[in-house]
């Protein structure tokens, strides 16, 4: 059984490269697709989750290939529709081929995602939409069945909930449907943003990305294209978590300071310094963090759900009480029984945690539940005098591209133990 090994207690200080976003390649890799020729996607991270989305092109019938940090995704001979529930088990987030696979081929076939880690994550705001705009929803022995008889067509969409996955496969069969498109109470966030960019320059018509209204004009075909992944926030974040907890100097390159923004904050209440240079956050933490007013979670421009987990390990360690609301899923909190083994002092009530800082954590076995869990107790491990191991990484392994690598080039003594 995989492990990471964290020989806690070492102040992180150095600079490091932050990946590309996972959540800005994974609908970009489904993306290709609509394009019918040669894809080149630059800053991929090598993570479970792009390895499987990887699998489920290939099956699909498309040419793949990866080189370095670059994949080349050539989807012109694509000749399949569906998704086999194995890859779907894998990948919840594969639900954001439906709508590229319906918008290239006019039919799709994938297991229904179900529940998973956070509590249940349905996908009705996705399927009402492409109903919407054409697709007929067969629900089968937990398959989605789907076709679109008439062809696809624009719509008038208003999202009870600016759903990340629903603005993205919306956007993506919208690009290739004949006539307009318009989503009201649109997700903002910056990987869809970086979803437009590529599919514009593919020859898509996207207008407003970045604001709660999206407009997209349907093209009858979209070409080939070459595109660079944003830098991934959440790891980022992670990365800084990690940094001021142990009392460091961190220099992160390739970052985007203005995707940070509701982040950073958090770090600035605690008592470090950020400062922002171009493509660069340099942040230099106190000897002792301070605990912070209370954080909620919330859709961009607001606090990342993803990275509560990672602030709340943080402020286990902080001089005070913190707060934190998480708003956006409904079962975030099962790590906290794992971070408690490192004696942080958290209560949990429904959707809100109450962490009282100790002045000392110690090393503990943990095993993750989740991905964002998952770094929460690396983070805990690195800030815990003593030797911890912390399994079931395959969550870890999911989101982080050489984790126990990065860590160890900016002080951290881990190791991978496979
Ligand atoms: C994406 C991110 C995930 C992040 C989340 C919120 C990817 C691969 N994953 O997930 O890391 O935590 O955004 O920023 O990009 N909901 C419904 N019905 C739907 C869709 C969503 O009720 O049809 C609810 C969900 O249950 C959840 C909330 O809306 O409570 C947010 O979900 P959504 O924004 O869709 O997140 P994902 O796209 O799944």
């Amino acid at each position: 059984m995989s492990a990471i090994i964290i020989n806690g207690g070492n102040r992180l200080s150095g600079e490091l490269n932050i990946q590309g976003a996972k959540n800005s390649v994974l609908p970009v890799l489904a993306a290709t697709v609509l394009c019918g020729g040669e894809c080149v996607i630059h800053n991929c991270p090598e993570l479970s989750d792009v390895e499987t989305s990887i699998r489920i092109l290939a099956h699909l019938g498309c040419f793949c290939l990866r080189d370095g940090n670059s994949i080349i995704v050539n989807s012109s001979g694509m000749n399949s529709f569906e998704i086999p529930d194995v890859l779907m088990r894998e990948m919840r987030s594969s639900v954001v081929f439906l709508g590229a696979i319906i918008g290239r081929t006019g039919r799709a076939v994938i297991s229904s995602p179900g529940g998973c880690e956070l509590g249940p994550r349905p996908i009705d705001l996705h399927l009402d939409a492409l109903s919407k705009m054409g697709v007929v929803i067969k629900e089968e022995r937990g398959f989605l069945n789907c076709t679109a008889p008439g062809g696809l067509h624009g719509a008038e969409i208003h999202l009870s909930f600016p759903s990340v996955g629903a603005t993205e496969n919306i956007i993506l069969a919208a690009a290739v449907a004949k006539g307009s498109t318009v989503i009201h109470n649109a997700a903002k966030e910056p990987e869809i943003s970086d979803l437009a960019d590529f599919l514009n320059s593919a020859g898509a018509r996207i207008y407003g990305c970045g604001s709660d209204t999206i407009e997209i004009h349907g093209v009858n075909s979209l070409n080939g294209t070459e595109h660079t992944i944003i830098p991934d926030r959440i790891a980022a974040a992670t990365y800084m978590a990690a940094a001021a907890v142990t009392g460091g100097t961190l220099t992160l390159n390739n970052v985007m300071p203005s995707h940070l923004v509701a982040v950073m904050w958090v770090f600035r209440e605690c008592g470090c310094v950020v400062e922002p240079y171009g493509k660069t956050i340099v942040l230099r933490a106190p000897e002792r963090l301070k605990r912070v007013p209370t954080v909620r979670s919330q859709v961009y421009p607001g606090f990342p759900t993803d990275a509560g987990p990672i602030v709340i390990a943080m402020l286990t360690k902080a001089d005070g009480t913190s707060v934190f609301a998480e708003n956006i899923f409904q079962n975030r909190f099962r790590y906290i029984d794992e971070l408690r083994r490192f004696g942080a002092k958290i209560k949990t009530e429904d959707r809100v945690a109450v962490v009282e800082g100790v002045p000392r954590l110690s090393a503990a076995d943990a095993e993750c539940t989740d991905l964002r869990g998952g770094a929460a107790l690396v983070i805990a491990a690195l800030a815990a005098n003593g030797t911890s191991e912390i399994t079931q990484i395959q969550h870890i392994e999911r989101g982080y591209d050489n984790i126990t690598g990065c860590f160890s080039s900016i002080g951290a003594d881990i190791s991978l133990k496979k």
